[in-house]
């Protein structure tokens, strides 16, 4: 299986005045899947901070899948896109994209969330907005697509279409 990590970007929760409760719902939902954790941070919403740690995750700790949460706004602080600059090599625009307008059926807001999806080396990289509610609805998207994306960055060569009905009834 395929092992994971989980960023929360939050000034107050890295200051210990915010209780992070997108982190823990999103280790325990990949954890449910059967993914391996391992790695969780909580950091500030600073570019150069979340940028190394990521790019630690990815070229030090070869972890497979990386879930960011929070920071993707509108807001002076949120730079969680900006940070991606330097560590996606490939853009994934569609999950992105994916995202937001799932989202939008359940919010107009979803409009304000920058977040981006791409791949470093053998990783994904998926950023979420910061809210539980928001990340819960975000992640449910594209959980369907995790193990094929993952498994054809890895250089898989599985039949594409293999599989999908299992997991998808859009036919
Ligand atoms: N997407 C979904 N599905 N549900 C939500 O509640 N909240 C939005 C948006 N995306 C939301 C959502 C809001 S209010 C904001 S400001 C942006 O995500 C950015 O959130 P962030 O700055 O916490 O990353």
């Amino acid at each position: 299986m395929f092992s994971f990590g989980v960023l929360t970007m939050s000034d107050k929760g890295a200051r210990g005045e915010r209780v992070d409760t997108s982190g823990p719902y999103l280790l325990k939902t990949l954890k449910g899947l059967g993914y391996e954790q391992k790695a969780y941070a909580i950091v500030p919403d600073r570019v150069e901070t979340i940028k190394n740690t990521l790019i630690s995750w990815v070229d030090i700790e070869e972890i497979d899948l990386i879930i960011t949460t929070g920071g993707t706004g509108v807001a002076p602080t949120d730079v969680t896109p900006e940070a991606m600059d330097d560590v996606l090599e490939k853009e994934l625009p569609g999950m992105a994209e994916a995202m937001r307008a799932e989202s939008l059926k359940k919010t107009p807001h979803a409009v304000l969330s920058r977040g981006r999806a791409g791949i470093r080396g053998n990783s994904l990289i998926i950023n979420l907005p910061g809210s539980e509610k928001a990340a819960r609805e975000n992640i449910a998207v594209l959980l369907p697509c995790l193990v094929h994306a993952l498994d054809k960055i890895q250089g898989g060569t599985s039949d594409c279409g293999v599989g999908v009905q299992e997991t998808d009834n859009r036919k």
